[in-house]
């Protein structure tokens, strides 16, 4: 056959089917955070908006984050969810995954790379192009198995925050990110910051764009904190947080006085004792407040209990602490769960773990870590 003179165009149709599909990638860590003054009780359930204001604190070591990576391909044929390597199958249709994704994907900005050798600026996707591209998701917990500890605030942080970087979102208002996260899950707009993290409230903007986090102080402010945490239970909760606060918000009378009355001034002690490295004052609000929210489960009906009797000796055990040094050295805090977690100054740690070692001996080992040398000595020290 002698070759034709006229020309062709071949194209060859880019499918799944691709070896060298384009993807688009990012990978970024979030931690998780442990609130002081609790948020319960949702204002709004469509844009998941809280009736009081809460404050948390995010614990930035490595061993307690979320790693999440977002790609993005035209490839990819639909929007995908793994967690700890296991496909979440319905992900794609969930409510809090969709507007996380859509809420990110809607402040996409133009990907620009620059030729190092002439400058020379090139848009690679543009912003329109992005929103045809469907994301994969893998995310992973670094927290210990027994931690006992939600893993939706860092799950959700990290998410959002691996979304902003692969599409190179921007804000339309300051804040705007962290109030995507809150849609994922209300605690998770705390988790977008480091330190001290205020979430408020909002509800003066009729699309609760005013209800986002915001840092109190940065993890340099006061270094001196410590968080120990201690495993009372590492089962999943029998009232997850959604439904127990939806009950609550329908039947406690004390939950509605409690986000009018007081957690407006805890918010306020809080803050000034965070600026005045005040732990009395840290101590004394963080403790009253989960006091305070685990009274208005019992005060829902049918009440919710997420304490047990352990949980209720480990309040005992530091308030005896405390009034045996005089002063405010520890303060406990309880999620929707019956894990203690504590606060206290570097300068106690050893003295807090020979406490808990000597209370809870069998089960405590695992818990000391590098504090070990120093228990023998401290526990000496500990009569009461
Ligand atoms: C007791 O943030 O898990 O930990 O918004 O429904 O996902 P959803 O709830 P979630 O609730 C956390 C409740 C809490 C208190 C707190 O972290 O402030």
């Amino acid at each position: 056959m002698t070759p034709q003179t006229h020309k062709i165009t071949v194209v060859v149709p880019k499918t799944s089917l691709d070896p060298n599909p384009i993807i688009h990638e990012a990978t970024v860590s979030a931690p998780t955070n442990i609130a002081c003054i609790k948020y319960w009780g949702k204002a709004n359930s469509q844009y998941n908006t809280p009736i009081n204001s809460s404050l948390s604190v995010s614990l930035d070591q490595t061993d307690l984050r979320a790693v999440t990576t977002a790609s993005a391909s035209s490839s990819f044929d639909r929007d995908r969810l793994w967690l700890n390597g296991i496909e979440v199958l319905d992900a794609s249709t969930s409510k809090r995954f969709r507007a996380c994704v859509d809420g990110v994907r809607a402040l996409a900005t133009d990907k620009v790379v620059v030729d190092p050798a002439t400058g020379a600026k090139c848009v690679v996707v543009t912003k329109d192009e992005w929103s045809g591209m469907h994301v994969h998701i893998a995310s992973y917990n670094t927290f210990p198995t027994a931690a006992g500890l939600a893993s939706s605030a860092a799950g959700y942080a990290a998410l959002v925050a691996a979304l902003v970087r692969l599409f190179g979102a921007e804000e339309s208002y300051p804040g705007e990110f962290t109030a995507i996260a809150r849609q994922g899950s209300g605690s998770a707009c705390r988790s977008l910051h480091g330190g001290f993290v205020a979430w408020r409230a909002g509800g003066k903007k009729s699309d609760w764009s005013d209800s986002i986090a915001e840092q109190v102080a940065d993890e340099l402010h006061w270094e001196e904190v410590r968080a120990v945490i201690l495993v009372v239970s590492d089962a999943k909760k029998e009232t997850s947080s959604t439904d127990g606060m939806s009950d609550s918000v329908a039947t406690s009378e004390l939950l509605a006085f409690r986000a009018r009355e007081v957690v407006p001034k805890r918010m306020n002690i809080i803050e000034e004792a965070i600026k005045a490295k005040d732990f009395e004052s840290f101590g004394k609000v963080t403790m009253m407040d989960s006091n305070q929210f685990h009274a208005t489960c019992l005060d829902t009906y049918p009440p919710i209990f997420y304490m047990n009797d352990v949980s209720r000796s480990v309040v005992q055990m530091i308030h005896m602490y405390n009034a045996w040094a005089g002063e405010i050295r520890a303060a406990y805090t309880f999620d929707a769960g019956p894990n203690a977690v504590l606060y206290t100054l570097d300068k106690h740690v050893v003295e807090l773990l020979a406490l808990v070692l000597k209370y809870y001996p069998a089960q405590s080992e695992d818990l000391v870590g590098d504090y070990v040398s120093n228990l023998a000595l401290a526990q000496k020290a500990l009569e009461f």
